[in-house]
């Protein structure tokens, strides 16, 4: 094969983020889980997804393979033009640092920095500086004007998600993946967040994946991919909060694997 390969477009490639046969196998013998089982899913460019599912169905697991925190144990992903499997770790890291953007439901800041030293860091990781007009913007988007200078334990949950957000944005990254992030925040603070989500997609065309568990969060995106026992089994595009429980009901009453009507 010639160096060329890694820039070669795989099928698919204008997905900001897609999986072909994507198997995960964890552990070995009796202690052996098999976490996801062939999924195939492409995430478009400028959208926002859900995904949702059963406790243990393996929607952290997809995240995790798709942003690179985890390896396919069989299949193929890609984010952007970038195909992950061959990566090596250092390609891995630069691939999380430049394209990657992460919100996670403990949000996960620096106690000793303050909330712009936080929403700085991974750029400053990078060795890149923000894009002035750019950080503006999410700042103000986010409402954390007066308080850049604050470190997270002076901040509330929801303020502290804002500079989660805000810091997987300020770098314009190919895709975030946001695992339950209101899962921690009260219904008021939750639904600022995922406006600002929203608005980040459609205002600013961000791509954007979230696991949640609540059809009310869920309504926020233009797509919900539904997975159980590692497979993805349904999915809905502009859902409606009714819609959205109405799918996990019927979902919830049908067999999973080898179900036939
Ligand atoms: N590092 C690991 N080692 C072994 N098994 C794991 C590991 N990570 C996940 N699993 C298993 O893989 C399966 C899928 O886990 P995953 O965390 O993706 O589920 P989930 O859908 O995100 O669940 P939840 O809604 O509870 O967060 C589970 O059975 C889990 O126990
Ligand atoms: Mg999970």
């Amino acid at each position: 094969m010639t160096s060329q390969v890694s820039d070669a477009p795989a099928a698919g490639a204008g997905a900001a983020a897609r999986a072909a046969d994507l198997w995960k196998v964890y552990g070995s013998g009796e202690a052996q889980v098999i976490a996801l089982r062939g999924v195939n899913v492409e995430l478009e460019r400028g959208r926002f997804t859900a995904i949702m599912g059963p406790s243990g169905s393996g929607k952290s697991t997809l995240m995790h393979c798709l942003a690179g925190l985890d390896t396919a144990t069989r299949g193929q992903i890609s984010v952007g033009d970038t195909a992950l499997t061959g990566l090596d770790d250092g390609g891995l890291t630069r691939l999380r640092r430049e394209k990657v953007g992460f919100i996670f439901q403990q949000f996960n800041l620096l106690p000793t920095l303050t909330a712009e030293e936080n929403i700085l860091l991974p750029l400053a990781i990078a060795g890149r500086k923000p894009d002035p007009e750019w950080y503006r913007t999410v700042i103000t988007t986010v409402g954390l004007a007066d308080r850049l200078t604050h470190r997270p334990s002076q901040l509330s949950g929801g303020q502290q998600q804002r500079v989660a957000c805000a810091r997987a944005l300020v770098s314009r990254p190919e895709v975030i993946f946001a695992d339950e992030p209101t899962g921690n925040l009260d219904s008021r603070s939750g639904a600022e967040i995922l406006n600002f989500l929203r608005r980040s997609v459609t205002e600013h065309g961000q791509t954007i994946v979230m696991v949640t568990h609540d059809a009310n969060a869920a309504s926020h995106a233009d797509r919900v991919i539904f997975l159980a026992d590692g497979q993805i089994v349904d999915e809905l595009t502009a859902p409606t909060a009714d819609a959205v429980l109405d799918r996990i009901k019927r979902l919830d009453a049908a067999p999973v694997a080898g179900a036939a009507e």
